[in-house]
């Protein structure tokens, strides 16, 4: 399919000037294909679709639509930054929907990767189709597709945003303006259009979320040390200088609890395991040399200021054997 080939004239995008004229001649182009017409999109705050959005409000404004569905699975302050960023300061018209007791319902007792992996994509198509429905008058569907996405899959379609199991009677047509881009030159477009270093460096996240850390079968108090064991990863990784050198890391709580001791009385809780690995291209990863006096105050903090955990963990394997995530 020629339209789906990067035209070889194309130069890469490493500057701003660069990215500055990728976005003005991306505004021309999505005025012309849309008209005063409205575009739908689903805003999950991952850096794609929040660049796409960005680009579309500079485009059309208020007639982008940005529905963002909180799973109950995001990280800590994600749903808060998405609603800040879009609503706030770039005053998208965002729909947000706190869906989160919804899928947990959905997922309880559900113990198999796949079969969560499964139920979290279906129940985020049956959640956007309902949002879709209330809203009048959409011609469009924006994606946050991207060049490796067209390159990896026979279809085009992004699998986690996957919007594309929507029902017959809701076929918009599709506007992808970085269908083009590989990840670094949606950075440097993220950053130009004004987006927030945390958003446009995130590191990669997988769509089903926490979802796939808590493993096994989903239960809330778990899912709650993984978000607050997560944050507290997260904001060392950021004070010590590794949240822009190590490619992924996160925390993952596993179903299975051990002993432990505090204020003299034996605990029974759940252990929290650290992941933090490099890669290029998520085939093979090597493990960080994470300074042991810096593992050592993390677990110090995670074990006195996370509920339900009185273990910590640091997964010294490679890919392979292991696979990045646990599940
Ligand atoms: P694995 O665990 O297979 O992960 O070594 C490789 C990369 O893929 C991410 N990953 C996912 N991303 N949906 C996603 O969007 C998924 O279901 C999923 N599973 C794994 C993982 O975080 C890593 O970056």
């Amino acid at each position: 399919m020629s339209d789906n080939k990067r035209p070889e004239t194309m130069e890469r995008i490493t500057t701003e000037s660069a990215a500055q004229k990728f976005i003005d001649e991306q505004i021309e182009a999505l005025r012309a294909q849309i008209k005063d017409k409205k575009v739908l999109l689903a805003l999950s705050g991952g850096v794609d679709s929040s660049v796409v959005a960005a680009l579309l409000i500079k485009a059309i404004g208020k007639n982008l639509v940005c529905v963002h569905v909180n799973h109950g699975l995001l990280r800590k302050g994600e749903p808060e930054q998405v609603i800040e960023v879009f609503r706030n300061q770039m005053k998208a018209n965002l729909v947000y929907v706190d869906a989160t007791d919804r899928f947990l319902d959905k997922l309880a007792g559900i113990s198999d990767p796949e079969t969560k992996r499964k139920t979290i994509g279906a129940e985020f198509i049956r959640v956007f189709e309902e949002e879709a429905r209330k809203l009048e008058n959409i011609e469009f569907l924006a994606q946050g597709t991207i060049y490796p996405d067209i390159l990896e899959s026979d279809v085009g379609v992004k699998a986690h945003h996957n919007v594309g199991g929507l029902p017959e009677d809701l076929k918009f047509e599709l506007v992808e303006p970085l269908k083009f881009l590989f990840k670094d030159e949606v950075r440097v477009v993220g950053k130009t259009l004004g987006l927030p270093d945390g958003m446009v460096y995130r590191q990669p996240f997988p769509g089903p979320g926490l979802g796939v850390r808590c493993l096994g079968a989903i239960t809330r108090d778990r899912l709650n040390s993984l978000r607050e064991s997560d944050a507290i990863l997260r904001e060392e990784f950021a004070k010590n200088g590794l949240a822009g050198k190590v490619w992924q890391y996160f925390t993952i709580v596993p179903d299975f609890k051990s002993t432990g001791i505090k204020d003299g009385k034996r605990t029974f809780a759940y252990p929290v395991i650290i992941r933090a690995v490099n890669t290029r291209d998520a085939m093979t990863a090597t493990v960080e040399n994470v300074p042991f006096e810096l593992l050592e105050h993390i677990t110090q903090r995670i074990t006195s200021e996370v509920e339900n955990v009185n273990r910590v963990l640091f997964d010294l394997t490679p890919k392979p054997s292991a696979t990045i995530e646990w599940e």
